[in-house]
Protein backbone atom coordinates (compact mmCIF):
# COMPACT_ATOMS: atom_id res chain seq x y z
CA UNK A 1 0.00 0.00 0.00
CA UNK A 2 2.78 2.59 0.63
CA UNK A 3 6.27 2.44 -1.08
CA UNK A 4 9.31 0.66 1.25
CA UNK A 5 10.32 3.27 3.17
CA UNK A 6 7.16 5.33 3.07
CA UNK A 7 6.21 3.81 6.83
CA UNK A 8 8.85 6.60 8.96
CA UNK A 9 7.81 9.57 6.48
CA UNK A 10 4.29 8.15 7.44
CA UNK A 11 5.63 8.31 11.08
CA UNK A 12 6.79 11.67 10.84
CA UNK A 13 3.68 13.19 9.09
CA UNK A 14 1.49 11.70 11.95
CA UNK A 15 4.19 12.91 14.56
CA UNK A 16 3.75 16.79 13.32
CA UNK A 17 0.86 17.26 11.93
CA UNK A 18 -1.78 14.83 14.21
CA UNK A 19 -2.50 15.01 17.40
CA UNK A 20 -4.28 12.12 17.47
CA UNK A 21 -1.88 9.75 15.86
CA UNK A 22 1.50 11.56 17.26
CA UNK A 23 2.76 8.61 18.78
CA UNK A 24 2.00 5.76 16.69
CA UNK A 25 5.15 3.67 16.09
CA UNK A 26 5.99 2.04 12.80
CA UNK A 27 5.31 -1.65 13.62
CA UNK A 28 1.64 -0.14 14.82
CA UNK A 29 1.58 1.79 11.27
CA UNK A 30 2.24 -1.13 9.35
CA UNK A 31 -0.74 -3.00 11.35
CA UNK A 32 -2.67 0.28 10.87
CA UNK A 33 -2.34 -0.22 7.12
CA UNK A 34 -3.05 -3.71 6.94
CA UNK A 35 -6.35 -3.05 8.48
CA UNK A 36 -7.00 -0.42 6.22
CA UNK A 37 -9.22 -1.11 2.82
CA UNK A 38 -7.62 1.71 1.29
CA UNK A 39 -5.52 4.57 1.63
CA UNK A 40 -4.17 7.75 -0.26
CA UNK A 41 -0.94 9.47 0.01
CA UNK A 42 -0.07 12.73 -1.67
CA UNK A 43 3.88 13.38 -2.39
CA UNK A 44 6.10 16.67 -2.81
CA UNK A 45 9.16 14.84 -4.83
CA UNK A 46 9.64 11.79 -1.82
CA UNK A 47 8.20 13.69 0.93
CA UNK A 48 4.82 12.88 1.95
CA UNK A 49 2.81 15.35 2.39
CA UNK A 50 -0.65 14.33 3.10
CA UNK A 51 -2.18 10.74 3.93
CA UNK A 52 -5.87 9.44 4.93
CA UNK A 53 -7.16 6.11 4.77
CA UNK A 54 -10.69 4.19 5.06
CA UNK A 55 -12.29 0.77 6.10
CA UNK A 56 -15.33 0.01 4.67
CA UNK A 57 -17.72 -3.26 4.18
CA UNK A 58 -18.18 -1.79 0.36
CA UNK A 59 -22.01 -1.84 0.37
CA UNK A 60 -23.75 -0.60 4.06
CA UNK A 61 -20.69 1.13 6.10
CA UNK A 62 -17.36 2.55 5.43
CA UNK A 63 -15.48 5.42 8.07
CA UNK A 64 -12.64 7.68 6.57
CA UNK A 65 -9.60 8.07 9.59
CA UNK A 66 -6.49 9.86 9.45
CA UNK A 67 -6.58 12.91 7.09
CA UNK A 68 -3.45 14.98 7.53
CA UNK A 69 -1.63 17.02 5.21
CA UNK A 70 1.56 18.61 6.33
CA UNK A 71 0.96 21.89 7.43
CA UNK A 72 3.26 23.54 5.33
CA UNK A 73 0.94 22.44 2.18
CA UNK A 74 -2.55 23.05 3.81
CA UNK A 75 -4.58 25.48 2.37
CA UNK A 76 -4.12 23.97 -1.44
CA UNK A 77 -6.32 21.23 -2.06
CA UNK A 78 -4.57 18.37 -0.72
CA UNK A 79 -6.84 17.45 1.84
CA UNK A 80 -9.64 17.92 -0.97
CA UNK A 81 -8.03 15.89 -3.54
CA UNK A 82 -7.31 12.60 -0.72
CA UNK A 83 -10.57 12.07 0.34
CA UNK A 84 -12.07 12.72 -3.11
CA UNK A 85 -9.79 10.36 -3.65
CA UNK A 86 -10.53 7.96 -0.77
CA UNK A 87 -14.25 8.57 -1.74
CA UNK A 88 -13.91 7.49 -5.86
CA UNK A 89 -12.04 4.30 -4.88
CA UNK A 90 -14.25 0.81 -5.30
CA UNK A 91 -14.78 -0.15 -1.58
CA UNK A 92 -15.98 3.27 -0.68
CA UNK A 93 -18.01 4.37 -3.94
CA UNK A 94 -21.04 2.94 -3.80
CA UNK A 95 -21.40 2.66 0.36
CA UNK A 96 -24.81 3.40 1.69
CA UNK A 97 -22.60 5.55 4.43
CA UNK A 98 -19.60 6.69 5.05
CA UNK A 99 -18.52 8.23 8.18
CA UNK A 100 -16.10 9.98 9.88
CA UNK A 101 -14.91 11.76 13.13
CA UNK A 102 -13.62 14.70 13.54
CA UNK A 103 -12.50 17.31 16.26
CA UNK A 104 -12.10 20.80 14.52
CA UNK A 105 -12.50 20.70 10.77
CA UNK A 106 -16.55 19.90 10.76
CA UNK A 107 -16.18 22.66 8.33
CA UNK A 108 -13.56 21.09 6.43
CA UNK A 109 -15.68 17.57 5.99
CA UNK A 110 -19.03 19.80 5.18
CA UNK A 111 -17.35 21.33 2.64
CA UNK A 112 -17.17 18.13 0.89
CA UNK A 113 -20.46 17.02 1.23
CA UNK A 114 -20.65 15.57 5.04
CA UNK A 115 -23.37 16.54 7.64
CA UNK A 116 -22.90 17.09 11.09
CA UNK A 117 -25.13 14.60 12.96
CA UNK A 118 -27.34 15.77 15.88
CA UNK A 119 -29.83 12.24 16.31
CA UNK A 120 -26.85 10.06 17.30
CA UNK A 121 -24.06 9.92 19.73
CA UNK A 122 -20.57 8.96 19.15
CA UNK A 123 -19.90 5.86 21.59
CA UNK A 124 -16.19 4.77 22.63
CA UNK A 125 -14.75 2.13 24.58
CA UNK A 126 -11.35 2.61 25.14
CA UNK A 127 -9.36 -0.36 26.19
CA UNK A 128 -5.76 0.71 25.51
CA UNK A 129 -3.43 3.41 25.25
C1 LIG B 1 -8.12 19.31 7.77
C2 LIG B 1 -7.06 19.18 6.67
C3 LIG B 1 -6.90 17.71 6.28
C4 LIG B 1 -7.51 20.01 5.46
O1 LIG B 1 -6.53 19.86 4.44
P1 LIG B 1 -6.17 21.08 3.47
O2 LIG B 1 -5.29 20.56 2.40
O3 LIG B 1 -5.68 22.22 4.27
O4 LIG B 1 -7.62 21.42 2.89
P2 LIG B 1 -7.99 21.96 1.44
O5 LIG B 1 -6.98 22.99 1.05
O6 LIG B 1 -8.20 20.82 0.53
O7 LIG B 1 -9.37 22.67 1.75
C5 LIG B 1 -10.55 22.32 1.07
C6 LIG B 1 -11.60 23.34 1.48
O8 LIG B 1 -11.90 23.18 2.89
C7 LIG B 1 -11.66 24.41 3.59
N1 LIG B 1 -11.09 24.07 4.89
C8 LIG B 1 -9.90 23.50 5.13
N2 LIG B 1 -9.74 23.30 6.46
C9 LIG B 1 -10.86 23.77 7.04
C10 LIG B 1 -11.31 23.82 8.38
N3 LIG B 1 -10.58 23.36 9.41
N4 LIG B 1 -12.52 24.37 8.62
C11 LIG B 1 -13.29 24.85 7.60
N5 LIG B 1 -12.93 24.79 6.30
C12 LIG B 1 -11.73 24.27 6.03
C13 LIG B 1 -10.69 25.19 2.70
O9 LIG B 1 -10.81 26.57 2.91
C14 LIG B 1 -11.11 24.78 1.31
O10 LIG B 1 -12.21 25.55 0.88
P3 LIG B 1 -12.30 26.12 -0.64
O11 LIG B 1 -12.36 24.88 -1.53
O12 LIG B 1 -13.57 26.91 -0.65
O13 LIG B 1 -11.06 26.91 -0.83
C15 LIG B 1 -5.70 19.79 7.14
O14 LIG B 1 -5.91 21.11 7.56
C16 LIG B 1 -5.03 19.02 8.25
O15 LIG B 1 -4.32 18.05 8.01
N6 LIG B 1 -5.20 19.46 9.51
C17 LIG B 1 -4.50 18.85 10.62
C18 LIG B 1 -4.96 17.46 10.89
C19 LIG B 1 -6.45 17.37 11.09
O16 LIG B 1 -6.99 18.04 11.98
N7 LIG B 1 -7.10 16.51 10.28
C20 LIG B 1 -8.52 16.23 10.36
C21 LIG B 1 -8.71 14.96 11.10
S1 LIG B 1 -10.39 14.56 11.33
Amino acid sequence: MLRPGALAKLRRLFQHHSFWAANRSCAELRQMLRGSDVAVTAWHGSQLVGFGRATSDGIFRAVLWDVVVDGAYQGRGLGRQIVEGLLERPCLRRVERIYLMTTNSSGFYQQLGFDQIESQLLMMKQTSG
